[in-house]
């Protein structure tokens, strides 16, 4: 019998499968009901006393043997089955979306870096302001119609208390506490009464610009506009200033640039008339530089404040404002950022 064993033991060992199919016929063979393993142990009681402790112990190394040869047998199979894989490890994952900066966040941050360029200093303010930076250090005069609820969102009465309507008011927390001279930017949201439609918002965004230093002129002021403008839009660009008024700048301008369509010769989107408006400007009135304690007698200032959605908008053509609060997708999508 141990003889018997032995060679049944040797042939298991032999044997070698490719299939699932074949490992299941060895498995039948050796472990099934009527397998050898079962005849094996049907006979073990016709087994000598003497030695049935040997002959048990064969039996189980060989039962233990076959059960651990038809895991490994497994094993090696569904390896093969894998590497047989005909996925193609070469082509390119699948694609991931990738976030696109918000246009007003680019048309920002290209003016920043612009105003960097020059030397300008970033500042910023509270958007809830006081009606003494938003209005009376600018000189606005008491009956000023910006003073109105139809313009302004006023949070309290008396003391008022205010949405800024300008970041004009960043300029006046700046000239409080920094010392001359002054060269800043201040970007940032601001708000006015208004219904919304393609051509006004409620909010928007601005850039301010502050100067202040001795010898500072309206020179200075249109070649620091002029550097922007070509900057910005492309370097034949041309620019104009017409006269203008606001009550913190004196004298005052507003300025066009040359429109790059039709480049001067009158279009649908400069109305015909060659230019389009993009800011406003003016030095310094020397009542704000005395109402902030600055000599108006030693230093001159310029300043000048666009409004960010109307250059994204010459920029990139947007005709409608509210697209750039609206927040869909497949707009936002558009822009891709140098900044
Ligand atoms: N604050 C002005 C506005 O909101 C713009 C401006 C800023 C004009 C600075 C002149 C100087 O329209």
């Amino acid at each position: 019998m141990l003889q018997n064993i032995d060679k049944i033991l040797e042939e298991a060992r032999q044997f070698k499968a490719e299939t699932k199919e074949e490992i299941e016929q060895f498995r039948i063979f050796y472990l099934g009901k009527k397998g050898a393993l079962s005849e094996l142990f049907k006979n073990f009681k016709d087994v000598p006393a003497d030695q049935k402790k040997e002959v048990g112990q064969k039996i189980n190394q060989l039962k233990q043997f076959v059960s651990e040869k038809i895991e490994a047998l497994l094993a090696g199979i569904s390896e093969e089955a894998s590497t047989d894989d005909t996925r193609d490890l070469t082509l390119p994952g699948p694609p991931v979306q990738a976030g696109a900066r918000h246009p007003i966040s680019i048309v920002r941050n290209e003016i920043i870096s612009i105003f960097g360029r020059l030397g300008y200093t970033i500042s910023e303010g509270p958007e809830i302001e006081d009606d003494w930076h938003v209005f009376s250090s600018l000189n606005f005069p008491p009956e000023h119609p910006a003073r109105d609820m139809q313009d302004t969102f006023f949070i309290e009465k008396d003391p008022d208390i205010l949405l800024r309507t300008h970041t004009s008011s960043v300029q006046v927390r700046v000239m409080e506490k920094e010392s001359l001279p002054i060269r800043t930017i201040s970007p940032g949201r601001v708000f006015r009464n208004e219904a919304i439609s393609a051509r006004a918002h409620c909010i928007f965004h601005q850039v301010e610009g502050l100067y202040i230093d001795e010898n500072v002129s309206f020179a200075d002021l249109k070649q620091t506009l002029l550097y922007f403008a070509r900057e910005m839009f492309g370097k034949h660009v041309e620019i104009r200033l017409r006269p203008s008024y606001f009550p913190f700048t004196e004298p005052s301008a507003e300025m066009d640039i040359s429109c790059q369509i039709c480049s001067g010769k009158g279009c649908n989107v400069c109305k015909y008339t060659g230019w389009l408006e993009i800011l406003g400007c003016g030095m310094v009135d020397p009542n704000v530089l005395e109402f902030n304690k600055i000599d108006s007698k030693k230093y001159t200032g310029f300043a000048f404040g666009m409004g960010v959605e109307r250059v994204a908008m010459l920029k990139y053509q947007v005709k409608d404002l509210r697209l750039y609060f609206e927040n869909d997708l497949r707009f936002l999508e558009q822009f891709k950022a140098a900044y």
